[in-house]
């Protein structure tokens, strides 16, 4: 799954941010996986976890939102089936027993419309087992590029949201005005280990938060990003390894309505 406004770059994205589909694993072992249901992995981005959920013997059908991120899949994983499709607007005919998804609902500013359409996707007693960015993930780098983009006149830059991480009251509660039973929610640090030593924070805005930088010249995006990078060290350079503060929100619901 990608924002609308960046662009999406398939290779840096595999070659640098594994970690994304990595952590992916460990929700997979939650979801437990059972031959003949039917999934939806929702945002399936480069493919590898519906093709992990599939060896179980599940059905999983992929969706994103990204033309690129399909068009890779379909090739890479031909017996799996792969949409273009959009995370807060999309409809099968089938109902899934259950929606799984990883790292993407932040890229959902409009948490509502993304929680309305698992509920239409899904069985009644079908489930979701969700996980992405929380209240208060990678604070320490988002303040930074905003007080980095103020302080260069960039007010506009500085204001775009590109992400949405809410808190737990605040998504369960959307959860269960739209038809869920909440049975497990949990937000924690899981500070994430970045593949580049040298421009690691660096590496990480440039792939994810491009949109703070809309028609600012690329001599001042380096200049923004290098001082970004510095501001971050104290807190985000440990033992020679870059890491970016994610916190994250773990939920498992079910359609109840
Ligand atoms: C995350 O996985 O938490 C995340 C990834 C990219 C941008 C923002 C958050």
């Amino acid at each position: 799954m990608k924002p609308e406004t960046n662009t999406w770059n398939v290779d840096l994205y595999n070659k640098k941010h594994a970690f994304v589909y990595q952590h992916g694993e460990e929700l997979i072992k939650i979801l437990n996986p059972k031959k003949g249901e039917i999934i939806l992995d929702l945002g399936c981005g480069s493919g590898q976890l519906a093709n992990e959920i599939s060896k179980s013997g599940a059905e999983v059908i992929g969706i994103d939102s990204s033309n690129e991120m399909i068009a890779e899949v379909k090739t890479k994983y031909p017996n799996l089936q792969f949409f273009v499709k959009n995370a807060s607007n999309f409809q099968f005919k089938k109902p899934f027993d259950t929606i799984f998804s990883n790292a993407v609902l932040h890229w959902v500013i409009d948490g509502e419309n993304a929680i309305l359409s698992m509920n239409k996707n899904l069985k009644i007693g079908g489930r979701i087992v969700v996980e992405f960015g929380g209240k208060g993930n990678v604070k320490t780098i988002i303040r930074s590029v905003k007080k980095t983009l103020n302080e260069r006149g960039y007010m506009k830059n500085s204001n775009t949201q590109i992400w949405y991480f809410p808190s737990i009251s605040e998504y369960t509660s959307i959860l269960e005005k739209n038809g869920f039973e909440v049975e497990y929610a949990h937000l924690y640090d899981r500070p994430t280990e970045l593949a580049d030593n040298e421009n690691g924070i660096k590496d990480w805005i440039e792939m994810f938060g491009s949109s703070f930088f809309s028609d600012i010249p690329s001599q001042e995006k380096s200049a923004i990003l290098e001082e970004v990078q510095n501001n971050v060290k104290e807190k985000c350079f440990i033992n020679g390894k870059w890491y970016a503060d994610y916190k994250r929100i773990r939920i498992l619901a079910r359609k109840v309505k």
